[in-house]
């Protein structure tokens, strides 16, 4: 069994980037194990409260610890992701020397109601993940535009084609897993 915890980098209710996870969670092998990784109880992060960190930071620390990998959908906002997605990130990454991301495998797909992709939110994630030490999928690139054409209220396909092409980035996702873990 392989647990894979899934960030879905918008809180907003009826999120598009939470309907292209479903879809992606629904290509993935029987033995994956799901736990979607919520991050918007985590309160800002602030450095001081290390010593003494909220329950929630420990909370999700433990949840992110106890994934053997990981999958990122995310929004665009202003052309990086959304702060509620850096957050998160931020929280599981200290204190220092506690990084609770390292080590493991990632699939990152980003996604816009528009035309652009959400192409400058995934390749800063990227660059966040790889300073984490997550390995993430090269190839396929994940960016999906129009997103509310593609995809249905819980994650069904509307068009020919995308479920194909995200079934090719689950392949090379569960590949990278055996690889590492
Ligand atoms: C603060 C903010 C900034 C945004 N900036 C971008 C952007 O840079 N690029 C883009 O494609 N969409 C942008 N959008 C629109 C989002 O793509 C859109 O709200 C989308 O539905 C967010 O995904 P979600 O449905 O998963 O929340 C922005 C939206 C907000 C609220």
């Amino acid at each position: 069994m392989t647990k894979v915890g899934v960030v879905v980098g918008s809180i907003r209710e009826g999120s598009f980037s939470g309907r292209v996870a479903k879809a992606l969670v629904g290509l993935l092998p029987s033995d994956y194990d799901v736990t979607y990784l919520t991050i918007d109880q985590l309160p800002l992060y602030n450095q001081d409260s290390d010593a003494d960190s909220p329950a929630e930071y420990v909370a999700f620390r433990d949840e992110v610890s106890a994934q053997d990998a990981y999958i990122f959908v995310t929004p665009e906002h202003n052309r990086s992701i959304p702060a509620a997605l850096k957050n998160a990130l931020d929280v599981a990454s200290r204190p220092y020397g506690e990084n609770k991301w390292g080590g493991k495998p990632a699939l990152i797909a980003s996604q816009s109601p528009g035309a652009i992709s959400g192409f400058g939110a995934n390749h800063h994630l990227r660059q966040m993940l790889t300073f984490l030490n997550v390995f993430t999928v090269q190839q396929p690139e994940v960016y999906i535009a129009e997103t509310p054409t593609l995809f249905g209220k819980d994650g069904e396909f509307l068009q020919n084609g995308t479920k194909e092409f995200l079934q090719s980035a689950v392949d090379q996702f569960t590949s990278l897993v055996d690889a590492i873990n």
